[in-house]
């Protein structure tokens, strides 16, 4: 026969159990919680979010994605009036690189930002100035943002890609973006890179390797 000592003493064995398991419940449905909140925004795994209307919301980290390239377009070459005298910074996440070099398409859900700066502060009229590298082009502020977003579902109609644009301006930018007509951006790059994804590969180096 146990002893009143020992019936005490599992008692607040038991108690100390049940107060663990209780504990470690909670924790796991903590995290339950927070993956389905994951998902339910980004589904499937994807940076996108969207808002219920359809807005996009602005990318966050994304300069800490894979840097693909960075086309110029600059005013001394553009009749001192290009229409993005800016550098076109293109990101694209690592996963989304590596699909591409497997596969020759991009994964659903795929974004890529493309970021403008402008050049440093010209002191020549072609927009270039002189630095113990040689005279040319270097970068100055942030000065813009263009997004697209494969989803075939959400935008059928433009060979899958969602086109957006945050300003053209310096920072901030929008903290939403609707999606452009096919006029104003789908329509340009159905024409010339519907076979590379709707996406300008052959200015990318690593991209255009595969
Ligand atoms: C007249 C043709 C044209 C139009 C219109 C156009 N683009 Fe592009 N886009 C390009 C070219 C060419 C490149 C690659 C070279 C460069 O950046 O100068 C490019 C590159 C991009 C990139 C980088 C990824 C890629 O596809 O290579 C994004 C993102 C992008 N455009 C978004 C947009 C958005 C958003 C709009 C509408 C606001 C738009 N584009 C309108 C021609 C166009």
């Amino acid at each position: 026969m146990p002893t009143w000592n020992t019936l005490k003493g599992d008692g607040t064995m038991k108690g100390y159990l049940l107060a663990t398991l209780a504990g470690l419940v909670s924790i796991a449905a903590t995290f339950a919680l927070v993956e389905t909140r994951a998902i339910g925004i980004n589904g499937s795994g994807s940076t996108a979010a969207f808002e219920s209307d359809g807005k996009l919301k602005l990318p966050t980290g994304y300069r800490r994605w894979v840097f693909v390239g960075a086309p110029l377009t600059p005013n001394g070459l553009n009749n001192g009036n290009a229409g993005f005298p800016e550098y076109h910074h293109v990101y694209v996440e690592e996963k989304n690189v590596d699909a591409y070099l497997k596969t020759g398409s991009f994964p659903e859900g795929t974004v890529i930002v493309k970021e403008l700066t402008r050049v440093l502060s010209p002191t020549f009229p072609d927009g270039s100035r002189t630095e113990p590298s040689g005279r040319g082009y270097f970068n100055g502020a942030y000065n813009g943002l263009d997004v697209t977003v494969k989803d075939s579902k959400r935008f059928a109609k433009t060979n899958g890609w969602g086109f957006f644009t945050f300003g053209h301006h310096p920072e901030p930018y929008a903290a939403t973006a609707a999606e452009k007509s096919v006029a104003e951006c789908a329509g340009c790059h159905m024409a010339s890179v519907a076979k590379t994804d709707m996406t300008w590969v052959q200015f990318y180096p690593l991209l255009r390797s595969k």
